[in-house]
């Protein structure tokens, strides 16, 4: 494409397409070119409250003026509704997507996206972005270079008192927009579960259950467990109604190594150097730290960026970028496209399903 760089346009410009808009503007060749919202002042004025500066970008407020020739990427950060026709619509005209989650609200939503996507032929990436957190990146790195053995279970939680706090409290607690507990935020949570399970998920069960009374049109507490072919198991809870801080908890238990948050733990009778560990880990920024542990156990602390701020400031949202662009160079998938956030998406329905009908096991 010579010196050209990749045009971007963002739809949403709110909390998240904010962040969209900063991560595209570090990526080296892309310019964020077009932004789509409601109402130009807003546009504007959330522009200036989260932090955007430098953007040159022209501001459209109707679709057909956000489709207009001159894009080569689109961002797709608005409300939920409008995730899946906005994509379909982009796709068709052959525009590489950057997708917020949920893709889809239902089943008959993402099967029409993905067979749309897949006609069109064009990259994709979809924002379980915690994918690319230093903790989730060395937790990978552990399981594939075999330091976990087998890995038997997994369980992610996702526990977030989102309150009036939030910039989109009045559509989150919708039906129409927010859907449930897994859709609105959870299924970060069950896209972490399965970076380190098989990739064939084939049944969930759940139950959910509701403790602080905000105005959600559904449960805001849920707990599912999900069943792996070749017997691995994971389980996440999501839940608006604790009184905690925001935590994202890990934890994969290996028959070598288990990871719990942020600490790696093993039978002292196994050989494991932590300078070694410091030695081999690909992913930068990361030290780890021998503590004591008891006597059959030993522990190591991995220090660097946790997956621990609901900041969207906070989320490795510019490696999605790159991903996206490398994607498109290289003519390649995202580790993170819709093929693959399709098979979260469903986990969720299916748990969701499964919740409302008391824990039956529903089949993937
Ligand atoms: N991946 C993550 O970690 C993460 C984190 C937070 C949020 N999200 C996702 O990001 C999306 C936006 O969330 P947010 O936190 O940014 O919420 P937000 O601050 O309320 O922003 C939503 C934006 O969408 C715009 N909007 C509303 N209706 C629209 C429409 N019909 N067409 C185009 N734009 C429309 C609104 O602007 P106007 O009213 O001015 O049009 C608003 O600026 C959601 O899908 C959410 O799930 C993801």
């Amino acid at each position: 494409m010579g010196q050209r760089k990749w045009r971007v346009a963002v739809s949403g410009i709110g909390w998240c397409g904010c962040a969209h808009i900063k991560a595209f503007q570090k990526h080296p060749r892309c310019e964020v070119v077009r932004l789509h919202g409601r109402d130009e002042a807003r546009v504007r004025r959330n522009l200036e409250q989260y932090g955007v500066s430098g953007c040159r970008a022209e501001i459209v407020t109707r679709v057909e003026d956000l489709f207009r020739e001159g894009i080569d990427i689109l961002s797709i950060a608005g409300l939920n509704s409008t995730h899946t026709p906005l994509a379909l619509e982009a796709a068709r005209r052959g525009i590489h997507l950057m997708i917020e989650k949920p893709v889809a609200r239902d089943a008959e939503e993402l099967d029409r996206l993905v067979q749309g996507v897949r006609a069109a032929g064009v990259k994709t990436v979809v924002s379980f972005e915690l994918y690319w957190n230093p903790l989730l990146k060395v937790a990978r790195w552990l399981m594939e270079s075999g330091r976990l053995g087998r890995v038997m279970f997994v369980r992610a939680n996702y526990h977030s008192r989102v309150g009036a706090w939030y910039s989109g409290w009045d559509w989150c607690r919708t039906r129409e927009e927010g859907h449930s507990m897994l859709l609105n935020a959870g299924c970060h949570a069950v896209d972490a579960v399965r970076n380190f399970t098989n990739d064939r998920p084939l049944a969930v069960s759940a139950f959910h259950t509701t403790g602080w009374e905000q105005g959600y049109e559904y449960p805001t507490t849920i707990h599912l467990n999900i069943q792996f072919a070749q017997g691995q198991l994971g389980q996440v809870s999501a839940s608006a109604d604790v009184a905690t801080p925001y935590h994202f908890g890990l934890e994969i238990y290996g028959t070598l190594m288990s990871v719990v948050n942020q600490y790696l733990r093993w039978p002292t009778d196994a050989q494991v150097s932590v300078e070694e560990l410091q030695k081999e880990c690909p992913v930068p920024d990361v030290r780890f730290f021998l503590e004591p542990y008891n006597e059959r156990f030993s522990q190591i602390r991995v220090e660097c960026i946790l997956p621990n701020s609901v900041s969207v400031d906070h989320h490795p949202f510019l490696d999605e970028v790159f991903a996206l662009v490398d994607a498109i160079e290289r003519d390649d998938e995202t580790p993170l496209s819709l093929e693959r956030a399709a098979i979260t998406h469903r986990i969720c329905f299916a748990a969701d399903r499964s919740a409302e009908q008391n824990g039956v096991p529903v089949a993937l």
